[in-house]
């Protein structure tokens, strides 16, 4: 059964999150979430926080899993035995640091390969960074996200 590790930092899982995964899980025989505890980015919410709210959101999606990772993204991929790296593309300003980065990743470990899907266009513009923005600014962000990460938004910002 081929293995797909979808990794980021899912600061917070939102909607295109979803679509990717849900696309991936049609592709391969399990997809593996794979939350980076090692990001460069400052994360709102904890890894197993994270872990959490990804993983309430896997009905209807019995061949996926979520875990964290810290470390190299392809060692961890190498160890689970990945055949596959899965990323989404949302619009053209995506691909130039996808494509550095898949290219690194083979570099560093040539048996794992980074597979691109593009998520419904309905979410080229949403961004985990843009929704904690919005969140914060006491905006709503229920179209963006799944319920309960807008509730864990909504607590996390609450003054
Ligand atoms: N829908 C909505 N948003 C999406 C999206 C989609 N389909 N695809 C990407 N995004 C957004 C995210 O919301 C996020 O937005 P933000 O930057 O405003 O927060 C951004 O695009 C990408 O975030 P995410 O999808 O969570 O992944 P990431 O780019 O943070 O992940 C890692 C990067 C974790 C894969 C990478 O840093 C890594 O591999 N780290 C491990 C260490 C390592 O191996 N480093 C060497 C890499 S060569």
């Amino acid at each position: 059964m081929k293995l797909c590790i979808y990794p980021g930092t899912f600061d917070p899982f939102t909607n295109g999150h979803l679509d990717v995964l849900a696309r991936a899980a049609k592709l391969f025989g399990h997809v593996r979430v794979a939350i980076a505890i090692d990001s460069t980015k400052a994360p709102l919410f904890s890894p197993e926080r994270r872990v959490e709210l990804i993983r309430a959101n896997l009905a209807g999606l019995p061949n996926v899993d979520v875990v964290s990772f810290d470390g190299l993204l392809v060692e961890f991929a190498r160890r689970q035995q990945a055949q596959a790296i899965i990323r989404g593309l949302r619009a053209l300003s995506d691909f130039e640091f996808e494509f550095n980065m898949a290219l690194m990743n083979r570099h560093l470990e040539p048996q794992v390969e980074t597979i691109f899907v593009m998520p419904n266009e309905a979410y080229s513009y949403t961004s985990s960074s843009l929704v904690k923005q919005i969140a914060k600014l006491g905006g709503d962000v229920t179209k963006f996200v799944p319920a309960n990460v807008a509730t864990a938004l909504r607590e996390a910002y609450a003054v």
